[in-house]
Parts: structure tokens; sequence; C-alpha cells
């Protein structure tokens, strides 16, 4: 005979059903065409499915690219060919909690605090309460790492490593120029440096940006915007530089690499504009922040081998998305980020 559960009880066991039930919906910041700050706003719409090698991330933190605008405009679908979904959800990494785990997923559970990095997710990226991607992009938040400092390092904290290990092959002991230092790739990559064993010598923004530099751990420190860098850097490596990593270009970042001994190297991530020119003898080359399970190991091992700073200068609400896209056009050390919830 089935037992059957008496009024109250199964009133009870009702509304523990309701309050259970998975939301269907969620909060984003969706675009229904390319176009300024005004396409970005809030709608309601269906969560993702998560798919058989995917996990479900309920988003806490979302990082503000400063490439962010430039999807927005249209810029990221035109150079890959590809034919956009919309509304379309901006968004290249994030942190929050596991909401849900593909079939195939054996490596993280529902409730595990992860960060990951999606760029241009056909599911919709992390401008939202939601996003469903690759459980191969997606790790567990190293223990020093607050949810919202996890969630606004991914995309930059993978470009900092992939220049600094595998485009320049960063060996201990050589002198290392961070030209943006102070910036949202420079400062994880200041401390990367520092952790590979290589004596950095930082060109920041403003005596704030010197300032947060030299906390981090940078061997010298100038100001790129007022301060002679080259004879900085002459005096920090007499025999010239051997390698250099710039987030920004322009005739500054050029005429730094005039401190660069014959045969020195120097990356710079594709985006950066106007394009460095450094002079014969010097290698040059661009990469992309591409993301594995190899860096992101990597990546956690340098993270956690001491105290590590995400500096974090501002965080929107989802509401201010637009403002958050203006902001990135002012000065400010670090990153930015939007709070889905
Ligand atoms: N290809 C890829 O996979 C990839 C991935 C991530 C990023 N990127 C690109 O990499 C670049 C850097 O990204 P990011 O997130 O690090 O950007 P960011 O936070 O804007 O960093 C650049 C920094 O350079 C500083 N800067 C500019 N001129 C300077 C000067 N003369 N002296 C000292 N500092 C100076 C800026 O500060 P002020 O504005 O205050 O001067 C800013 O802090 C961007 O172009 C981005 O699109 C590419």
């Amino acid at each position: 005979m089935s037992k059957r559960r008496s009024g109250p009880a199964r009133q009870a066991a009702e509304q523990m059903a309701v309050k259970q039930a998975k939301p269907r919906t969620m909060r984003a910041v969706a675009m229904d065409r390319f176009g300024g700050p005004e396409v970005l706003t809030v709608k309601t719409l269906p969560i993702p499915e998560v798919g058989p090698d995917e996990v479900l991330i309920h988003v806490e933190s979302a990082g503000v690219g400063v490439w962010d605008p430039f999807e927005r405009d249209g810029g990221f679908a035109g150079m890959l060919g590809v034919k956009p979904r919309f509304p379309y959800i901006l968004g290249s990494d994030g942190a929050g909690t596991v909401a849900a785990v593909g079939e195939r997923v054996d490596r993280f559970k529902e409730g595990d605090r992860v960060y990951a990095i999606s760029v241009g997710n056909p599911k919709g990226g992390f401008y939202a309460e939601y996003t469903a991607v690759k459980a191969d992009d997606t790790s567990l938040i190293p223990d020093n790492l607050t949810t919202e400092q996890a969630g606004a390092m991914p995309a930059d904290a993978i470009t900092a490593l992939r220049g600094l290990d595998d485009t320049l092959g960063l060996e201990p002991g050589e002198s290392l120029m961070i030209f943006g230092a102070s910036g949202g790739i420079g400062h994880l990559a200041v401390q990367f440096a520092k952790r590979m064993g290589a004596r950095v010598f930082a060109v920041a923004s403003g005596d704030d940006g010197v300032a947060l530099v030299g906390q981090l751990g940078a061997d010298a420190v100038v100001d790129g915007h007022k301060d002679d860098v080259a004879a900085a850097a002459r005096e920090f490596a007499p025999e010239g530089l051997d390698a250099a990593l710039l987030t920004a270009g322009g005739e500054a970042a050029d005429k730094a690499m005039e401190a660069m001994r014959e045969g020195g190297r120097v990356a710079y991530p594709n985006g950066v504009e106007p394009e460095p020119q450094a002079r014969s003898g010097v290698t040059i080359q661009s990469y992309d922040g591409t993301s594995d399970p190899q860096v992101i190991e990597k990546l956690n091992s340098l993270i956690e081998s001491g105290p590590f700073e995400v500096h974090i200068a501002r965080i929107f609400p989802l509401e201010q998305a637009a403002d958050a896209h203006s902001a990135l056009d002012t000065h400010y050390l670090g990153k930015l980020a939007l709070r889905p919830r």
C-alpha cells in the first residue's frame, strides 16, 4: 500500500518543491543588434541549457573587458566571420557557483565556486545571471581569491601568462619590461613574472599606477606618461632588456623599446593599437590569450604560490553595463567588473 501524505505534510512538501524548483529565466544584459552603449539593455531571457560537456554557472562577477565595446559594435562577429545570434549577451569571463553540470562532466558538482573564460560564446556570455560554458575552460577558484576577483581575472590572466611563458619564453633572472603595468593584463603579468624569477621593470600609468605596481613587487616602476622610460630602463638593465610585454601601443611604447638589447624579445596581445614597432635586431611577436586546461592549471599554481592581487577599480550592477563601457575610456587601475546578482 502506498503511503499517502496527510494535508499539512503534503502542503509542506509542495511548498518545498516550489522553493527548490530551478528558475527558468534570468536577467541579462542582452543586445537585439550591434551598436553603441544604448544597445545594452536588461532583459528577461531563458536560462541557457547545459550541454553534455558544459557547466551552468550562476554568475556573481563578470569581467568588463577593454575589448567588449568592439564586440558590442559587431567587431568580433565581423573579424571571426560568424553569424551572430540575437539576443546577444556579452562577457568573456566571470565567476560564481555551479548550478548544473552536463552528463559528461565529472570534475565539478553543483555549488562549486568556479571561474571560467568563454570568448564569443554562442549560448551567451557572462553579462547575465547564468551562463553555460565548456568544463575545459572552467576551474575551481583558488582559495586566495574572492569570487569577485576570480571573475575579473581569467581573460587578462591567461593573456598575461601566454605572453610571458609561451610567447616570450621568460627565463629566471631575465630582465623584463611590462609596458601598461597598472592595467588589466599588466598588473597580473607583474606578479606572474616575479613568480617566474624575472627582474621586472614596470611602466605604469599615473602616480596611483606607480604605487600599485610597486606594491605588487616590481623591481623598478616609472610613469610612462611623464618619465623618461628609455633612460630609466637603461639604468635598470645597462646591457639592454632581455624581454618586454606590451599591453599598450603608441609613441611611448615604441620609444621604450629602444632599451631592448640586441636579440631581445617583445610580445604583445593582438588588439594593442597602434601596433608596436620594434627596431631591427629585436624580435616582436603578437599572440592571443587562448585557453586550455594546461594554461589554467599553470595559472592557478602561480596564483596559489603566494598572496595574489586582482585589482578591481569599480564594480557595476547589471543595469549600469553602459556606464561600465564608458568607464573603460577613463583612467583606472586593474579591471572593471559587473555584478549580475
Ligand atoms: N588577443 C587577445 O587574446 C587579448 C586578450 C586580452 C586583451 N587583449 C588586448 O590587450 C590590450 C591590453 O588589455 P588590458 O586588459 O590590459 O587593457 P588595459 O587595462 O586598458 O591596459 C592597458 C594599460 O596601459 C596603460 N597605458 C597606456 N599608455 C601608457 C603609457 N604611455 N604609459 C604607461 N601606461 C600606459 C593604460 O593606462 P591609461 O589608460 O591610464 O593610460 C592601461 O592601464 C588591449 O588592446 C586588449 O584588447 C588582447
